[in-house]
């Protein structure tokens, strides 16, 4: 392997410690993981504990030094806030460093200027983990949809909102409750007024509108309305009508096949909305986002996942350091080839033997029914170390009974030797049905 490529981070709060996790844990991960060096971390206060163990030695109050370290050759920004990220972001473009950010209010806000610099300086600024946490949603919309007229973004793009939305309308739990706990989880902005006012998702809906779009907009133009005046009666009675309440985020087209010399008109907004429970972002909850994207040709695309969080965030930006390690490593051989892109395996696989697969089974036995047949059939699982999640009789017609039993997980092997030994029961008929559960 060449030279590593030097990281330095900014921050090293939920996300940046989530992304210092990843990267000192490379085994079994791809192999571009290996190459990648935490160089120099800067944070507020040096003597906090930290959710990733750091070497002091690459600590520092001074993001400058982060940013000007020769060995940095990527800068990561978690530390969130417009100043001094912004800068930060602008110092490390000039210098000719690649810039990694989670902080969509930075991107929503000055992302115009920022992609100029970055082209002016002939580097990267990727921004995966700004909208949607884990989920990939920036790269589909620059790359694998670019053959589509996009219609329509919507969704779900505030995990700490959804959190409290799903918490309360499942479980009742209060407001000043569910949104401590979604502090607590690393979810929350640092003001929390930013998601449950519907900001954060403003400034992702802003971000996706332009990348699916294709031009910017401003993102003071977004009518934004957040969760706070929602009221609980109304979540109540709209679940009555057949729909659960959901803060969207939207951006629509409001003009077909306007070519791309004028102005595209849009549709852009933020606000509670009565979703039918039979809409796919209707069964989306907790921390989760989804983002549906209708385009032409391709009909309706969802993607759905963490939308918020340490590990989701992290993985997010950690895929966009590996572009830029895959990047690096077409500048820097004769090969010329985006490991990440060209078709490549990194170590040996191989299926096991079906027997060994642990799940949970459904099974149905017609057997006659005898007083205490269910206890026998049990009593044979149990002898085959078969946990059983429930068993059921049914009745089949007068002397016969239909037993059906799911299992906890188990090896196929062990299902095997229990349905051998039941089958030699006299008053067993024979296995009916037989499946596998998630
Ligand atoms: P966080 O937990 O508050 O962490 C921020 C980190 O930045 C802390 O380590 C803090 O240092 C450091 N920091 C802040 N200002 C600094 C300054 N002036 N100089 C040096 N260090 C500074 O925030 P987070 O949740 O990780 O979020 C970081 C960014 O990712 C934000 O832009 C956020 O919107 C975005 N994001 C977050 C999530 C999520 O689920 N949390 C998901 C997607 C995107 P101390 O630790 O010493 O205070
Ligand atoms: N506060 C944000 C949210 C973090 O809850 O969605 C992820 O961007």
């Amino acid at each position: 392997m060449g030279k590593r490529i030097g990281i330095g981070l900014l921050g090293l709060g939920t996300v940046g410690a989530g992304v210092a996790n990843i990267i000192q844990t490379p085994l079994g991960r791809n192999p571009l993981v290996e190459g990648i060096e935490l160089v120099r971390v800067a944070v507020r206060d040096l003597n906090r504990s930290r959710a990733a163990s750091i070497p002091s030695s690459l600590l520092t109050q001074n993001p400058l030094e982060v940013v000007d370290d020769p060995s940095v050759e990527v800068v990561v920004e978690v530390m969130g806030g417009i100043e001094p990220a912004r800068s930060l972001i602008m110092r490390a473009i000039a210098a000719g460093k690649s810039v990694v950010t989670a902080n969509k209010a930075v991107i929503a806000r000055h992302g115009v200027e920022i992609a100029a610099a970055a082209r002016a300086s002939g580097v990267y600024v990727l921004i995966e983990a700004a909208v949607g946490g884990g989920i990939p949603i920036i790269e589909p919309l620059k790359q694998s949809l670019g053959g589509n007229r996009i219609l329509k973004v919507s969704g779900i793009i505030n995990g700490t909102t959804n959190y409290i939305l799903s918490r309360i309308a499942k479980e009742g739990v209060a407001y000043s409750e569910v949104i401590k706990e979604a502090q607590e989880l690393g979810y929350a902005e640092s003001d929390p007024a930013a998601d449950v006012e519907g900001f954060d998702a403003a400034d992702k809906i802003a971000i996706l509108s332009g990348l699916a779009f294709g031009g910017p907009i401003k993102r003071e133009s977004i009518p934004t309305e957040g969760i706070t005046n929602l009221n609980s009666l109304d979540v109540d009675y709209a679940n009555k009508l057949g729909y659960e309440i959901k803060l969207l985020a939207v951006a629509e087209r409001l003009a077909q096949g306007t070519d791309n010399s004028t102005s595209l008109p849009l549709a852009v907004w933020v606000r509670p909305t009565l979703v039918p429970k039979e809409h796919p972002l209707a069964g989306v909850n907790g921390v989760n986002n989804a983002i549906l994207v209708e385009g032409d040709p391709i009909g309706n695309v969802m993607f759905y996942g963490p939308g918020a969080g340490a590990g989701p965030t992290a993985s997010a930006v950690v895929a966009d350091i590996l572009n830029l390690a895959g990047i690096r490593v077409i500048k820097n051989s004769t090969n010329c080839l985006d490991p990440l892109l060209a078709g490549s395996s990194w170590r040996n696989c191989h299926v096991v033997d079906p027997s060994e697969i642990i799940q949970k089974h459904y099974l149905r036995l017609k057997t006659k029914d005898n007083p205490g047949v269910i206890g026998r059939i049990g009593s044979v699982f149990g002898n085959h170390d078969v946990s059983i999640q429930s068993i059921v009789q049914f009745a089949a017609n007068e002397d016969e009974a239909e037993i059906v039993v799911i299992t906890h997980e188990v090896k196929q092997s062990q299902i095997t030797a229990s349905l051998n030994a039941i089958n030699t029961q006299e008053e067993i008929k024979g296995l009916t049905a037989q499946m596998v559960c998630i």
